[in-house]
């Protein structure tokens, strides 16, 4: 009989690709730790309860300290025959002490043994996640500070469209990224509850004490319905989901870099240490980290489908189909966890060119709005104003200047309205302080925007500046 055999209601083994169809393990050896701890609170709490000895809970707990080092040292020999994490964990503990291994599965499955493992491992990386976030924050917290005398054209349709901070524009990306953690983190705590003692899917006949395994391994509490604990994958779902937007959020960021390095925006220089040259043009210097954080998002939208796919037709309980968890679950994490550390590193040495900016912003007409509200502020109608506007404009752009080039004559041809304190309130810097509401960017929203958002990496106990200045060197492997 090999060890996938299941016993006596078994006769012959499984066939070789049945076997390596359903194998799981080089995937779900990354479970490991959670495992081994799942069976260690399980052993004590089957001791705790009298349903195995204590001379046999000090050997499977020795046993499987014993088996955590390997793993953790690369010694451990992952069988494939041995299908998955658990039973290659179980199978060697068994092989090595003998029947005690053989009692630690006592009013335990695989089912909501693998449901609770995937919950430890999600939650504690959604907070490992949001920690990678909180340091992609203080980069950007740390930029805002430098850039809030830097003036750049905001863009609808990717037109110019009106004056603001570039620092309010990095605090955009922070609003974004922040609700991406928080996401992380309800996720974390809604499926903070032990499957522990849920069994195949009807709980068990032993008398186990949920509320101890529950505390040994940090959750919250008990699921409250075996059949579910089992069955649903829900929290991965809303885990990849929180995951697929923080990639959407770093993607729409990088595409912005990508824009704004080109030759034609011209407002950013990334660093040599996050670009490429060209083996076949020397005057390349292309943003292929951008590119990339962009183009992987892909993969964690894919993620996302692949786990609703896979669970919208199950019947409950368990199904085998929910072993497919596993490979985009992993993926999801590894791939927005990478971006994250490449774009705080991109992010922490790029150089803004503040020059280019403010001369973007004398070329397309971003004032135009300055004009209508100008002239609504002095009693025409706005919609009157605006056309008024639009007219100004079109006799600029013909004569190839600028609204704060043509005459006050010219103005008041469009409108008698105009007086020479409209050049004032043309000036960009003009512009964004009228815009003094909350959310804005005049300067003293920006800062205190800065400041709020400080303050709660701070509350959350973050060196705001040690933690950016990490990524302004050089990043070691
Ligand atoms: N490797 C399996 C999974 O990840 C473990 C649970 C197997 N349970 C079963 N009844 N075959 O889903």
């Amino acid at each position: 009989m090999s060890d996938k055999s299941w016993g006596g209601r078994f006769d012959q083994d499984l066939d070789a690709h049945a076997a390596a169809f359903s194998a799981s393990v080089d995937v779900d050896k990354r479970l490991a730790e959670q495992d081994i701890r799942g069976s260690i609170a399980h052993a004590r709490m089957l001791g705790a309860r009298g349903v195995i000895s204590q001379e046999d809970v000090q050997r499977i707990v020795a046993g499987l300290e014993q088996i955590a080092r390997e793993v953790a040292s690369g010694d451990f020999s992952w069988d494939p025959a041995r299908e998955d994490v658990h039973m290659n964990i179980e199978s060697t503990l068994t092989e090595r002490i003998g029947d005690a291994g053989a009692r630690l599965h006592t009013g335990r499955s695989r089912n909501d043994q693998v449901a609770t493992d995937m919950r430890m491992f999600s939650r504690d990386a959604c907070h490992a996640t949001a920690a990678r976030i909180d340091a992609l924050l203080c980069v950007l917290i740390h930029r805002a500070q430098g850039t809030v005398a830097v003036l750049m054209p905001g863009y609808t349709h990717l037109q110019r469209a009106q004056p603001v901070r570039l620092a309010h524009h990095l605090l955009a990306w922070c609003e974004m990224l922040e609700r991406d953690r928080s996401r992380l983190i309800d996720a974390a705590r809604r499926m903070n509850l032990s499957p522990l003692g849920s069994g195949a899917l009807a709980a068990t006949t032993f008398p186990l004490d949920r509320e101890m395994t529950a505390r040994e391994l940090g959750f919250a509490g008990v699921s409250a319905n075996s059949l579910d604990a089992v069955a649903d994958r829900d929290f991965l779902i809303e885990t990849v989901a929180a995951l697929a937007n923080c990639a959407i959020h770093m993607s729409r960021i990088a595409e912005e870099l990508v824009l704004w390095s080109s030759q034609e925006f011209g407002f950013v220089q990334m660093s040599d240490a996050f670009t490429t040259g060209s083996s076949m043009m020397p005057q390349k210097k292309n943003p292929d980290m951008a590119e990339l954080v962009r183009g992987k998002t892909g993969r964690v939208v894919g993620d996302l489908v692949a786990l609703m796919v896979m669970l919208k037709g199950l019947p409950l309980a368990y199904n085998r189909d929910m072993q497919e968890d596993k490979p985009p679950v992993f993926d999801a994490f590894d791939t927005v966890d990478a971006s994250l550390t490449i774009l705080s590193g991109s992010l922490a040495t790029a150089r803004f060119n503040a020059t280019r900016m403010r001369k973007a912003l004398g070329e397309g007409f971003v004032d135009a709005t300055e004009v209508a509200d100008y002239l609504a502020a002095k009693g025409v109608a706005f919609r009157q104003a605006h056309h008024v506007a639009g007219r100004l404009v079109r006799s600029a752009s013909d004569q190839n200047k600028t609204l704060a080039e043509l005459s006050i004559e010219e103005l008041r041809a469009e409108h008698a309205a105009f007086q020479p304190d409209v050049y004032q309130a043309l000036d960009p810097e003009t512009a964004i302080e009228r815009r003094n509401l909350p959310g804005g960017p005049a300067r003293s929203r920006v800062e205190s925007e800065i400041s709020a958002t400080r303050a709660r990496l701070t509350a959350r106990g973050i060196d705001v500046d040690a933690s950016a200045a990490r990524f302004s060197a050089r990043t070691e492997p």
